[in-house]
């Protein structure tokens, strides 16, 4: 059955920012995710701490998030890749972070400079370390339905990244389709492997691209297998750089219409949240993406 409850993971000012041609200013970022908080998010993935050459975009991490006033109740996850990330992350007093594996060989290179292997080598000391400051850790798995260079990608080979990285001592995994190319019947083979090798599903979280159309449907199909945690980006914000054509992720907006037309709980409050869209689309010089603002912003 469908669940109660869902946690929307909010992306925007991440994986949204990190692919924006446009230099956001710092100013703007604050303002994003002030707004993105008093629209009832309660979690508000903040910036990366990743090699400023690599993603120019997110360069500001340090000053914004010495800048960023917390709400109450909000989390503001940041993305590391090793140690020198971490050591950023702790000394700008982050509590939440998340690392971020590949399920395939070409974009572990691409995205992390890595082979498959040598990235879980960067990653085990920054998750036992952060474990032991008593942060949480959220994983991501890139690339679990299709890669631009391999094609599909077998479901049992993200099982097994996915496995490494909880026996790490990540405390959950979001699964990406960081290309967009899953269907739902993808989906449920992908999670019924999961809770199949024993890995309960609240440990789950899906993280979809919208490039085919495809990441509600994806959606409404992993809460059917019981995810509650859902990924999404405010007004369909984003892509990867590292990813030949990848487009933005999931749209908040869209995410929380069907939420909402299902009755299931998720804290956010839309017209605050289309508005923040909007406001964000204006900075950007284009439109969202996303349907459901477009919608709401011509009714
Ligand atoms: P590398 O070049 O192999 O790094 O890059 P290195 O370890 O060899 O270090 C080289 C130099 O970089 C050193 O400086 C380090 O100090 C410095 P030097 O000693 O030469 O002066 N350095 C750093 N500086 C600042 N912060 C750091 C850092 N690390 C090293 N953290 C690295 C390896 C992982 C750093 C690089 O590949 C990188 O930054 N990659 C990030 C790519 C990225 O952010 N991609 C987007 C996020 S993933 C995504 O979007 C997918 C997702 O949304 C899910 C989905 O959609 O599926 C999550
Ligand atoms: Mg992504």
């Amino acid at each position: 059955g469908l669940p109660e409850r869902v946690t929307i993971w909010e992306v925007g000012a991440r994986d949204g920012l990190q692919n924006e041609s446009a230099t956001v200013p710092l100013e703007v970022k604050l303002e994003f995710l002030d707004r993105l908080a008093g629209a009832g998010l309660r979690v508000v993935e903040a910036t990366s701490f990743v090699h400023p050459r690599w993603v120019p975009q997110l360069a500001d991490a340090d000053e914004l998030l010495a800048r960023l006033t917390p709400r109450e109740g909000v989390r503001y996850p940041v993305l590391v890749p090793n140690q020198r990330g971490l050591d950023r992350a702790l000394a700008a007093g982050v509590r939440h972070i998340a690392i971020f594996a590949s399920a395939t060989e070409t974009f572990a290179l691409r995205n992390l400079n890595r082979s498959l292997d040598e990235q879980f080598a960067m990653f085990e000391p920054v998750v036992a370390r952060a474990r032991a400051e008593g942060m949480a850790v959220r994983g991501y798995v890139s690339m679990c339905f299709g890669d631009p260079w391999e094609g599909e990608v077998a479901v049992d080979q993200v099982v097994s990244v996915g496995r490494r990285l909880l026996d790490m001592g990540c405390d959950q995994l979001s699964l990406g389709d960081t290309i967009g190319v899953g269907t739902p019947g993808h989906v449920r083979a992908l999670l019924g492997a999961f809770t199949a090798s024993g890995v309960d599903v609240s440990a789950l979280a899906v993280h979809f691209h919208d490039t085919y159309g495809q990441a509600l449907a994806n959606t409404l199909a992993a809460l059917e297998s019981g995810v509650s945690t859902v990924d999404s980006s405010a007004g369909g914000l984003g892509g990867c750089p590292y990813a030949r054509s990848a487009t933005g992720n999931l749209a908040t907006e869209d995410l929380v219409w069907m939420l909402d037309g299902l009755g299931i709980e998720h804290g956010v409050d839309l017209e605050a949240l289309v508005a923040t869209s909007l406001w964000m689309a204006e900075r950007l010089g284009r439109p969202s993406p996303s349907r459901v603002v477009r919608a709401l912003a011509s009714a």
